[in-house]
């Protein structure tokens, strides 16, 4: 008998997670993985292009449920997945990360157990347990509420295991195997080294900084985003400031009437050339997640423009320092690594390419032995 599985991808930041542990389900003869797209994400830039870049299948299907209010778009997400769920039967979903799809589509998988007796879907959550202890991040909401509920909670570092012992979760349901974004950069860095963006772009390796900035915190609010602006500015003088634009910041600086015109903005990249960028900038600024990570990898200073992180890890032992949204301490970051004041950082247990790996064995000796 085969066991279907359902990946689920959405938006951006989900599809280098979820590209390796579809690779390496599609290695199980005794294994059927579909791939669903809730469609979070649609323009081309923020979606298609990693598809391509990371070699991931078309998906079975595309639910196209688009952007609307966190509530719009979490329950469309949910009637949407529901019906995919009854469609294809499957025997467990992943679900990768902390956006609104990942938890529409647990608590979609979820509840179906309730309207059926005979029919008791697994779920798996990828990226467990990441806490940033701040309840005004939509994420912080998205992972708590899918960890509540899954069966399987694959922990990124040490930090997830803790957060969910003290959350009340079974021990028995959370297994640390590491980063699967980190696979994927460990997959494709070579293939990366040969993207001609610093051509494109006219720059010198080591003489930009990278930027990356789209949290509601820092682009909705217009004070937040002037402060940031006039620090970057500052910056700017000291070196060229590349920055790829997300349409929702894209979108607030037209609103406010804020001009941004002395950074170098590009378009949203695909995976390798934002790789190759990141790779070989002097340092990156960002609000994301999973930069912070692939940043202490590859050994690049990055500072990360928030208050906390739920990515610990990348701290203590990586190359990220947080400088939240003070301007005097994101300019003397900046200036402390122009003269060389950097960590090295060393690369966190696991963090070594084969999370995926582990991701499916142990699903499918679960599956086989339940
Ligand atoms: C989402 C995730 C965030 C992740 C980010 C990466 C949630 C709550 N947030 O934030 O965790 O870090 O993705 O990019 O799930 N838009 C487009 N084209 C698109 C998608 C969005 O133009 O393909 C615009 C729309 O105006 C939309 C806005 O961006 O209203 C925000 O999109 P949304 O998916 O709500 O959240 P992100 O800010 O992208």
């Amino acid at each position: 008998m085969k066991f279907k599985i359902i990946v689920v991808v959405a938006a951006r930041p989900n599809f280098m997670k979820a590209a390796p542990i579809f690779v390496e389900l599609k290695r199980f003869k005794n294994i059927e993985p579909v791939l669903i797209h809730t469609g979070q994400h649609y323009d081309a830039g923020l979606s298609k292009v990693f598809f391509h870049d990371l070699s991931l299948p078309r998906p079975d299907a595309h639910l196209g449920v688009g952007s609307g209010t966190h509530g719009e778009q979490t329950g469309k997400t949910m009637v949407t997945f529901e019906g995919i769920l009854s469609k294809h039967k499957p025997h467990l979903v992943i679900v990768v990360g902390d956006v609104n799809s990942t938890l529409a589509c647990a608590l979609a998988t979820v509840k179906v157990r309730c309207a059926n007796k005979d029919y008791y879907p697994l779920l798996a959550h990828v990226e467990a347990g990441l806490r940033s202890f701040d309840w005004h991040m939509p994420e912080e909401y998205n992972r708590r509420l899918t960890d509540a509920v899954s069966d399987f909670l694959f922990t990124t570092e040490p930090s997830g295991a803790r957060n969910l012992e003290r959350e009340g979760i079974d021990r028995k349901r959370i297994f640390f195997v590491g980063n699967v974004m980190i696979d994927s950069l460990m997959r494709f860095k070579k293939r990366a080294e040969h993207s001609d963006i610093l051509q494109r772009l006219k720059l010198e390796k080591k003489k930009y900084a990278l930027l990356t900035m789209h949290r509601p915190s820092n682009v909705d609010d217009k004070r937040a985003l002037r402060g940031l602006l006039h620090v970057l500015r500052r910056i700017s003088r000291l070196l060229d400031v590349v920055y790829p634009i997300h349409p929702r910041t894209e979108k607030m600086l037209k609103q406010y009437g804020l001009s941004a015109d002395f950074l170098r903005i590009v378009p949203p990249l695909g995976y390798l050339d934002f790789l190759q960028l990141m790779m070989n900038a002097r340092c990156v600024l960002t609000d994301s997640g999973g930069i912070q990570e692939e940043t202490t990898v590859l050994k690049i200073p990055c500072l990360t423009l928030r208050n906390n992180t739920e990515r610990p890890v990348t701290v203590s032992e990586g190359t990220n320092t947080i400088v939240g949204k003070d301007p005097e301490k994101i300019f003397s970051a900046v200036e402390n690594i122009l003269e060389g004041k950097i960590r090295k950082g060393k690369c966190p247990k696991f963090w070594d390419g084969k999370a995926a790996r582990r991701i499916c064995r142990t699903i499918d000796a679960h599956l086989r032995n339940p």
